[in-house]
């Protein structure tokens, strides 16, 4: 039997991610849910439609979910779930301000997620990441290596982005590299930044390495702030098609993501942005990668930041 996605979350995020991996043409099926009716039928027979154009023969399935499960039988038996749902948000507000919503919100949509995809590798983008990622896990039960999170890929594309554009190179010459949370314990790594082989800081002065990282650490913010409502979808729904991407094709692709780390960098028990290997049981390895002494210690604070954050999610 071919694989099946589901995308939960038929908003900005979930719409445009549900899309990637249809045209992708790698899945048998891609089920996309919300709990607003109609909506994710009226996108899925939208979608279908491009299928002739585009040239793909992935099927688009559209379910209505409500409060107490039912609809979730569309999802049954999912390889990969990608939940989007909860708030984005609005100018002004950090990721953490979504926490009471969203973590009622990803709960209720983990529960029935465990129930009825009990294999499924698990990919969270809702807001704020790493919190809602570690609550995703707790309220399946599934092993660590099955949830992550969507957060490094985003923030490595969005850097990579500013240095090609300050350089005036093409995006594929640029390497970069952000860890840590994806907030404002973000832990870009100029140390392992290159523009064609060659070190980052050769070409940019430190001052200008900073001001990029900066733009970087802000970058969700800068783009809510011009949406005035919603927040970013396009460059967040290709780093977490790509994950589920590379999951379905048990890749072995190494990318930047919120997975359990334990040992490693000397960290233990959190959900935390790192480097790791993505394959078809989810996290199948964290690679440690060498880092400055002053980009250790930065990931040791972004740690302990996430770790507080993390401990308060099991009451909500
Ligand atoms: N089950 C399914 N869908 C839900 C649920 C639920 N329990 N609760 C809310 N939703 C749906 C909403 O109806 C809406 O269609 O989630 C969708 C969210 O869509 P948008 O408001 O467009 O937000 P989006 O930009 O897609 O962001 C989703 O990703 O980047 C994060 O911070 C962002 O947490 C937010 C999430």
């Amino acid at each position: 039997m071919g694989s099946k996605v589901s995308v939960i979350g038929a908003g900005f995020y979930g719409s445009t991610t549900a899309m990637r991996l249809a045209e992708y043409n790698i899945f048998e099926t891609v089920v996309l849910t919300d709990i607003v009716e109609g909506k994710p039928e009226g996108l899925a027979l939208d979608m279908n439609q491009s299928r002739s154009i585009e040239g793909f023969e992935t099927k688009i399935v559209g379910a209505t979910t409500t409060a107490d499960g039912a609809g979730y039988e569309a999802t049954a038996n999912s390889d990969v779930v990608v939940i989007t749902a909860g708030l984005p948000r609005k100018p002004g507000m950090s990721r953490m301000d979504l926490i009471g919503v969203n973590a009622g919100i990803v709960r209720g949509v983990a529960e029935n997620i465990a129930k009825h995809s009990p294999n499924a590798v698990i990919i969270v983008v809702s807001n704020p990441l790493d919190e809602m990622t570690a609550l995703a896990q707790l309220a399946t039960g599934f092993p660590r290596h099955r949830v992550m999170g969507q957060a490094g890929m985003l923030d490595t594309a969005r850097f990579t982005n500013f240095v090609a554009e300050k350089l005036g190179v093409p995006v594929g010459s640029v390497n970069t590299l952000t860890l840590g949370s994806h907030g404002d314990t973000m832990v870009p790594v100029p140390s392992r930044c290159t523009v064609n082989g060659a070190p980052l800081t050769d070409k940019l002065s430190a001052a200008e390495i900073d001001e990029l990282v900066t733009r970087t650490r802000n970058g969700g913010a800068e783009v809510v702030a011009l949406l005035k409502t919603g927040s970013a979808y396009y460059a967040p729904s290709a780093a977490a098609a790509r994950m589920a991407k590379a999951v379905i094709e048990d890749s072995g692709e190494v990318m930047p993501v919120c997975a359990w780390v334990d040992g490693e960098y000397g960290i233990s028990g959190v959900y935390l942005g790192v480097e790791a290997q993505i394959g078809r049981t989810g996290i199948k390895k964290v690679v440690e990668t060498d880092l400055s002494a002053t980009e250790l210690a930065e990931l040791k604070v972004a740690a302990e930041a996430v770790r507080t954050k993390q401990a308060d999610v099991q009451s909500l």
